[in-house]
């Protein structure tokens, strides 16, 4: 019988599987960023890639905090989406529905990741992990506020979002 993992193992796990969804979110991001056709979809691609690169490092922070290496476990989940964003650019890349398209792909990645960082805070807090809390709540808000004006965006037709997207 394997040794009786806790939820701290599940913690330590999760984590690993977040740090890879969010490297990939930095290169879709970086994709989406080139294919999008409106430029304040551009812009909040780009912003949100920029926020995306201070999340890994984020992450960082909170494997240091529980005096863990920074490594990488696939995500199935977040390549399966990576993947659909990819197939949804071959098939509507060139057509009016592109950035649509794109606002719905980019809204399915931030969804899993609120879901995830959601799910990492609170086990931060119920296994009194104070700093990864605080570093997790700080990511999770500022996906919230990617998927909201994501959701504006969309429902505005793009053109009332400025340049300062954060
Ligand atoms: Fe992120
Ligand atoms: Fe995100």
């Amino acid at each position: 019988m394997p040794a009786e993992k806790t939820l701290h193992d599940a913690f330590h796990e999760t984590l690993k599987d977040v740090y890879y969804a969010e490297k990939q979110s930095v290169r879709a991001l970086k994709k989406a960023a080139k294919a999008a056709k409106s430029p304040a979809l551009k812009q909040l691609f780009e912003t949100h890639g920029e926020e995306s690169a201070t999340h890994v490092e984020r992450l960082v922070q909170v494997f240091e905090s529980i005096g863990k290496p920074a490594r990488a476990k696939t995500c199935e989940a977040m390549q399966g989406l990576t993947a659909e964003m990819d197939e949804d650019l071959e098939d509507f890349g060139k057509t009016e529905a592109a950035d649509d398209v794109l606002i719905g792909c980019a809204q399915a990645m931030e969804h899993y990741e609120i879901a995830r960082y959601g799910l990492l805070k609170s086990w931060a807090k119920k296994l009194g992990l104070s700093e990864a809390e605080s570093l997790l709540g700080q990511t999770l808000e500022e996906e919230k506020k990617a998927d909201a004006l994501l959701t504006q965006v969309a429902s505005t037709g793009a053109a009332h979002i400025t340049s300062k997207a954060a």
